[in-house]
C-alpha cells in the first residue's frame, strides 16, 4: 500500500512539474542563482554585449514608462534609468531578493531616483496594468519556469500597443558559446510569442552575439 501511494505521488509530481515549453518543448534553462551576480557585471560584458548600441536599435522614449524583467543587478536597469530620464520611471523586477537587494543597494549608491525595484514571483511580474510603454528582458526569457503565465502579466502590464523586447543569444550559430538552453532561435520565441497576444514587429541583428527580437501587444 506505502508502495503504490509512493508510486502515485512521484507520477503526480512528474506531470505537474513541466520543465518543457508545451508548443516548442523547448527545456527551461533554470533560474541563474545569486552565484552569477559577478558575472552579470563582469568587464568584458560592453564587448560582447554591446548593452547601449542595444537600446540605441530598441529606442527608448525619454519620459516613457520601462520595466526591466529579471533585472538583475541593474546592469541595463540603470542604462533605461538613464535614457528615460528624470520623467520615465524604470520598474526592476527579480524573482530573487538577493537580486533585488542589490539592485536597491545600487541604486542608492549611484544616487538614482527614477527605478522602482519590485520583487515578483515565477508568474507574476507585480508590474501596474497597462502602464508600462516598454518591456525588457535580456537574456531572461529561457530561464522563466511558467513563460506562459509571466506573459499573460506582461501583457496585461503594457499599454495598448506597448513593447516586449526580448535579447536572447542566437540558437541558430553554433559559435555563439553558450549553453543549448540559454540561448533560443527566432522561430522559437515567435511559436512561443505569438500564441499569447505579441503580434513580431522586426528582429535586429546589431549585437555580436545576441537577437533582438521586438513584440507588441
Ligand atoms: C542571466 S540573469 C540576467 C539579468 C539581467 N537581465 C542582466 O542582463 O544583467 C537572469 C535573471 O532573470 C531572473 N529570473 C529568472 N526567472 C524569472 C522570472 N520568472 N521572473 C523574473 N525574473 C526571473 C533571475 O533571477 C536572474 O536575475
Amino acid at each position: 500500500m506505502k508502495r503504490l501511494l509512493l508510486t502515485l505521488c512521484l507520477f503526480a509530481f512528474a506531470c505537474s512539474g513541466q520543465s518543457v515549453h508545451p508548443i516548442t518543448k523547448r527545456p527551461y534553462a533554470g533560474v541563474m542563482g545569486p552565484g552569477g551576480a559577478d558575472w552579470l557585471v563582469r568587464p568584458e560584458r560592453e564587448s560582447e554585449e554591446h548593452p547601449e548600441q542595444a537600446l540605441d536599435a530598441i529606442g527608448i522614449e525619454a519620459g516613457s514608462t520601462v520595466a526591466d524583467i529579471g533585472a538583475g543587478v541593474g546592469y541595463f536597469t540603470f542604462r533605461l534609468a538613464k535614457r528615460v530620464g528624470p520623467n520615465g520611471i524604470v520598474y526592476g523586477e527579480d524573482i530573487q531578493q538577493y537580486m533585488v537587494d542589490q539592485l536597491t543597494k545600487n541604486m542608492k549608491a549611484k544616487k538614482v531616483t527614477n527605478v522602482r525595484p519590485v520583487l515578483g514571483t515565477f508568474t507574476d511580474p507585480k508590474l501596474p496594468k497597462e502602464q508600462i510603454d516598454l518591456i525588457l528582458l535580456v537574456d531572461v526569457y529561457h530561464e522563466f519556469g511558467d513563460p506562459q503565465k509571466m506573459l499573460d502579466r506582461m501583457r496585461e502590464a503594457l499599454k495598448p500597443g506597448g513593447r516586449l523586447v526580448l535579447l536572447e543569444y542566437r540558437a541558430e550559430d553554433p559559435n555563439v558559446p553558450i549553453r543549448p538552453e540559454h540561448k533560443m532561435t527566432v522561430a522559437q520565441v515567435k511559436a512561443e510569442l505569438e500564441p499569447q497576444g505579441f503580434k513580431f514587429d522586426r528582429v535586429s541583428e546589431v549585437l555580436p552575439q545576441q537577437h533582438i527580437l521586438i513584440f507588441r501587444k
